[in-house]
């Protein structure tokens, strides 16, 4: 019997990494990355109702009403591609509702990938951020230099990246967080964000190693 495909979530902070994590754990597992922020930043890029509307919270580091988000969310997750090879949720559920919401429609993620990361690190992760707007790829001027001049002269900075916006991020996460892992105590890994991102790669590539073990065996004795 064929296991079903992983669904993993991650979590943590502001400019803890989730990114560039998910660049690495889909390179090598194949799993669909779904980031919410994406997803609302793709909204806003089309110009409509619901995205500036979402600009709005988003530029007060405040989370965008569920309305919003949730619905965006669900229909990604249920388009074919996602079910076929599993998935990799970045920044959803931030709250009890959207937890609450995502286990109605029948979600349920086989673990939760936490990135503990310290604050001063957090704030420098953020100023330092910069975004290639032709692949998509994180950037950081200190820890990940764009490769070459071509792409260091169009690289670009997302509009709630300042020091002040942070803060505001932050607040709002430490508001919602203990909430949801409560919700996922049993499946949860925390990592040591701090490190270096192959560092922290490692971490979490061993426990989806172990998870693709676990559920390959219990597949085989059924
Ligand atoms: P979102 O886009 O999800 O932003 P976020 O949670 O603030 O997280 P980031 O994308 O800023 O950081 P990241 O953890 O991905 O870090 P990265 O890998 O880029 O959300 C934005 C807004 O949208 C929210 O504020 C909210 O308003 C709204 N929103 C989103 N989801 C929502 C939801 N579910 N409900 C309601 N509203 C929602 O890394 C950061 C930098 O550090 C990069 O420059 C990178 O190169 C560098 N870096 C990464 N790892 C390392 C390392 N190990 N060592 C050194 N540098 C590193």
């Amino acid at each position: 019997v064929k296991p079903e495909p992983p669904k993993i979530m991650i979590s943590g902070a502001p400019a803890s990494g989730k990114g560039t994590q998910c660049e690495l754990i889909t390179k090598k597992y194949s799993l669909v990355h779904v980031a919410a922020g994406d997803l609302l930043r793709a909204e806003i890029a089309t110009g409509s109702e619901n995205g500036e509307r979402a600009k709005e919270y988003m530029e007060k580091g405040q989370l965008v009403p569920d309305e919003i988000v949730v619905m965006m969310v669900k229909d990604r997750l249920l388009k074919p591609d996602s079910k076929e090879n599993g998935w990799l949720l970045d920044g959803y559920p931030r709250s009890l509702s959207q937890a609450t919401a995502f286990k109605k429609f029948g979600f349920e993620p086989d673990l939760f990938i936490l990135l503990e990361v310290s604050e001063d690190v957090l704030v420098e992760r953020v100023v330092g951020r910069r975004l290639d707007p032709v692949t998509g790829k994180i950037y950081h001027l200190k820890y990940s230099p764009p490769e070459n001049e071509e792409i260091a002269a169009r690289l670009t900075q997302r509009f709630d990246d300042t020091e002040e916006k942070v803060k505001l991020r932050l607040q709002t996460h430490h508001q919602n967080v203990e909430a949801v892992l409560s919700l996922y105590e049993n499946i949860t890994i925390k990592i040591n964000g701090n490190l270096s991102k192959e560092e922290v790669f490692a971490q979490i590539d061993s426990a989806i190693t172990n998870l693709l073990e676990q559920r390959k065996a219990a597949s085989g004795s059924l």
